[in-house]
C-alpha cells in the first residue's frame, strides 16, 4: 500500500474570494486569520510555522524572522508585484522560493497613473474640494487654470513593464515620452540621463521598484532641477520619494505639484502634505480594479500550487 503524502498547510495573510479559494482547500490545509487586522511581524513568524505555503500581502512584513519561523516553508506568494516586504535574500538562502503578480496589474497602475497626471495637471481635486465646500462661485476666464498636455515631455523612470505600459498612452495626449537611462549614460534615442530627464521634462512619474538604489531617488537635490512648472507622480513605492524634501519643494513653488499613490510610511502622511492644494493624494489604489484584483490572487494561489506540487513556479521573483 502507498503511504498518502500528507497535505501541506498554506497560511494566508488575508481572505480571498471563495472560488480561489476552494482550488487551495482542494489540495491543502488552509489556514485564514479571523478579521481583517493585518498580522504584526510576531503573529506572522507564530502562524508561519509548521506551514509549506504563505500566501502574503504587500503589508506583510515577510522578514528573516518571520522566515526562519517558518521552517517547513517551500513558498512565499506575495499578492503584489513589488516585494520589498519580503527579505527575499534570506528566503534564497533558505532555499524558499518566492514570487509575485507581475502583468496581471500592469495596465491598471498604468491607468491610475494617468488618473493622477490628469487630475494633477487640471487641478481636479482642488476644484472638486472647492465644489464641494460650497464655495464655486461660477465659471470665470481664470479660474482653476492646468497645464495642458500637448506638446508637453513625460519622463519615466524606471523602463519596466508598468512604465513601459505608461509610455505607450503618452501619444493619445500629444505627449513626447522619455526614460531615465538604467546606467545612468543614453544608449538609446527615447533615453536622458536622470538629470537630463529631470531638468527637461514636464511631468515626471516613477515605475522602479524600491532597493537600496532606489530609496530617495527623488530628493531635495533631484526636486530642485525640476522645471518650476513640472509635476511629479508616484505610483512605485512611497520611500522612492523622500517625503519631507517634496514637501518642501511643493511650499517652495519649486515644482508646481505632485500626485503620489503611495506614501513612505503608509497610511501615514507626512502632515504638511494634507493641507497642501497642490498635491493629488490616492491611497494606494494602483492594482485596485477588480478584474486585476481577482488575477492577482489566482496568480499567487497557482504559484503557491505549483510549487507545492513539484512543479516550477509561474512569476518567480
Ligand atoms: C502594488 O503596489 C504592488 O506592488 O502590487
Amino acid at each position: 500500500m502507498i503511504a498518502e503524502s500528507p497535505r501541506p498547510s498554506v497560511l494566508l495573510t488575508r481572505r480571498i474570494p471563495s472560488s480561489v479559494l476552494a482550488r487551495l482547500e482542494a489540495v491543502c490545509n488552509v489556514e485564514v486569520p479571523e478579521g481583517s487586522r493585518a498580522l504584526d511581524e510576531p503573529e506572522l513568524a507564530r502562524r508561519v510555522a509548521g506551514k509549506q505555503g504563505l500566501i502574503s500581502v504587500l503589508t506583510d512584513p515577510v522578514t528573516s524572522a518571520v522566515l526562519d519561523a517558518g521552517t517547513t516553508l517551500a513558498v512565499v506568494a506575495n499578492i503584489a508585484v513589488g516585494f520589498n516586504n519580503i527579505d527575499v535574500a534570506h528566503a534564497r538562502r533558505r532555499g524558499i522560493v518566492v514570487t509575485n503578480t507581475p502583468d496581471v496589474l500592469t495596465e491598471a497602475t498604468a491607468e491610475l497613473t494617468w488618473a493622477l497626471i490628469l487630475t494633477a495637471v487640471r487641478r481636479l481635486s482642488e476644484g472638486e474640494r472647492i465644489v464641494r465646500r460650497g464655495q464655486w462661485r461660477g465659471w470665470t476666464l481664470e479660474f482653476l487654470l492646468g497645464m495642458e498636455l500637448r506638446g508637453k515631455q513625460l519622463g519615466v523612470i524606471g523602463r519596466g513593464r508598468i512604465g513601459r505600459a505608461v509610455a505607450a498612452k503618452a501619444p493619445a495626449f500629444g505627449m513626447r515620452a522619455v526614460f531615465a537611462a538604467r546606467s545612468g549614460r543614453s544608449t538609446v534615442s527615447d533615453e536622458l540621463s536622470l538629470d537630463e530627464l529631470l531638468v527637461s521634462s514636464d511631468v515626471i512619474t516613477l515605475h522602479t521598484p524600491l532597493t537600496q538604489d532606489t530609496r530617495h531617488l527623488i530628493d531635495r537635490r533631484a526636486l530642485a532641477r525640476m522645471k518650476r512648472s513640472a509635476f511629479l507622480v508616484n505610483t512605485s513605492r512611497g520611500p522612492v520619494v523622500d517625503e519631507e524634501a517634496l514637501a518642501w519643494a511643493l511650499r517652495e513653488r519649486l515644482i508646481a505639484g505632485a500626485a503620489l499613490d503611495v506614501y513612505e510610511r503608509e497610511p501615514e502622511i507626512v502632515p504638511e502634505l494634507l493641507a497642501m492644494e497642490n498635491v493629488v493624494l490616492a491611497p494606494h489604489l494602483g492594482s485596485a480594479t477588480r478584474e486585476t484584483r481577482t488575477a492577482m490572487i489566482d496568480l499567487a494561489v497557482n504559484n503557491v500550487l505549483a510549487v507545492l506540487q513539484g512543479r516550477p513556479p509561474l512569476t518567480p521573483v
